[in-house]
């Protein structure tokens, strides 16, 4: 019999994958004190053990959480299950790459996942991140809407960083989106980033600062090929991409109705269906509330059908059975 103290539902959260992207994911999550249970499951056990021991020393200096290393039963009751479980990108090294290596990982770990839970919201970390949302919503049969991938969350980031980097203004009041692709092909949508609701250009206009086109170029590649500049120096990213799974993560658990761009699957978007990728996303309690359809422009039209393209062919190359 549960006393009156324990009858209140705890907020649970698992990550499986507790490697660089899911440890740091739970070590946030713990700080920001938003989950009451974290459970940390992995196939190298003794590693999720060793991330809960650490994590919970944290705990005098944080929330009281209650942190573990479980296993898959125990993602019974998570509001919230995060897949970072996986092969990482080598240096060098494609997103896509890594699309067969992680497939079958995924054939493993989505179906036990769902036995022990059909009603959590589904995140998705691991690369090729675009891939494996489509993967996790066959594999798991569950809505399109509880199924959603990091996706270029980390890329409008690392834009918006850029952007506010070159302006002088707080990358919170950078407004823009990086869409398509968590990879080579994604799309900058210049034609909506904004500062202030103007336009990049009038925004230099009212500033008396030139626009300076090659800049903008530049902050483009540099926010495209960021994990590859980042590999070749430290082995992997996961400071900033753990900080957007934690800001997905709050988006659902509070109910929050975030924009955000994030992967999911994509139907009758200019001509694009049946694939997931990034467009800008309203983000609540039951997971992708909508995808907004955005305006392009002719170009970003082109490219994020381009993009689609290689996720489309990356997709049918796995030959998934549902
Ligand atoms: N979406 C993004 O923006 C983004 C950013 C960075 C990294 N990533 C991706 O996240 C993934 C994880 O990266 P990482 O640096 O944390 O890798 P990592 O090697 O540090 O950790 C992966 C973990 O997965 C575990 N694992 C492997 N197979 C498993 C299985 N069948 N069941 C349970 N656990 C299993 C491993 O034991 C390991 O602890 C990679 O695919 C990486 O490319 C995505």
């Amino acid at each position: 019999m549960s006393t009156p103290w324990q009858s209140a539902t705890p907020l649970r959260v698992a990550i499986v994958g507790v490697g660089n992207v899911g440890a740091t994911f739970a070590y946030a999550l713990l700080l920001t004190g938003l989950a009451s249970e974290i459970v940390l499951i992995d196939k190298n056990h003794a590693k999720a053990e060793g991330e809960a021991m650490d994590l919970n020393h944290a705990i005098p200096f944080s929330h009281p959480t209650r942190v573990w290393a479980g296993d898959f039963a125990d993602c019974v009751g998570s509001a919230v299950i995060v897949l970072a479980a996986g092969a990482l990108q080598r240096p060098g090294e494609k997103r896509l790459d890594l699309a067969a290596r992680n497939a079958a990982i995924w054939q493993d770990i989505v179906p036990k996942v769902v036995l022990h839970n059909p009603n959590a919201v589904l995140l998705v970390a691991t690369n090729p991140v675009d891939v494996l949302t489509y993967a996790t919503l066959k594999l798991s049969g569950l809505p399109p809407q509880r199924v959603i991938g990091s996706g270029t969350i980390l890329d409008t980031a690392r834009f918006r960083y850029l952007l506010s980097e070159h302006f002088h203004v707080d990358a919170r009041s950078v407004h823009g989106f990086i869409i398509g692709e968590h990879g080579d092909s994604e799309v900058p949508v210049w034609s909506l980033a904004n500062i202030a609701g103007m336009k990049l250009r009038d925004f230099c206009a009212a500033r008396q600062m030139e626009y300076d086109s090659q800049a903008m170029e530049e902050i483009f590649r540099k926010t495209r090929d960021a994990a590859y500049h980042i590999i070749q120096r430290k082995g992997a990213t996961y400071y900033a991409v753990a900080a957007g799974i934690m800001r997905l993560t709050e988006a659902i658990l509070r109910n929050q109705n975030t924009v955000l761009s994030v992967s999911s699957l994509v139907q009758d978007f200019y001509g694009i269906s049946e694939v997931c990728l990034s467009l800008p996303t309203v983000v609540n309690c039951g997971g992708i509330a909508e995808v907004l359809r955005i305006q392009l422009d002719a170009s970003e039209i082109d490219l994020l059908r381009r993009s689609a393209d290689v996720l489309t062919r990356a997709i049918a190359a796995l030959n998934l059975s549902p």
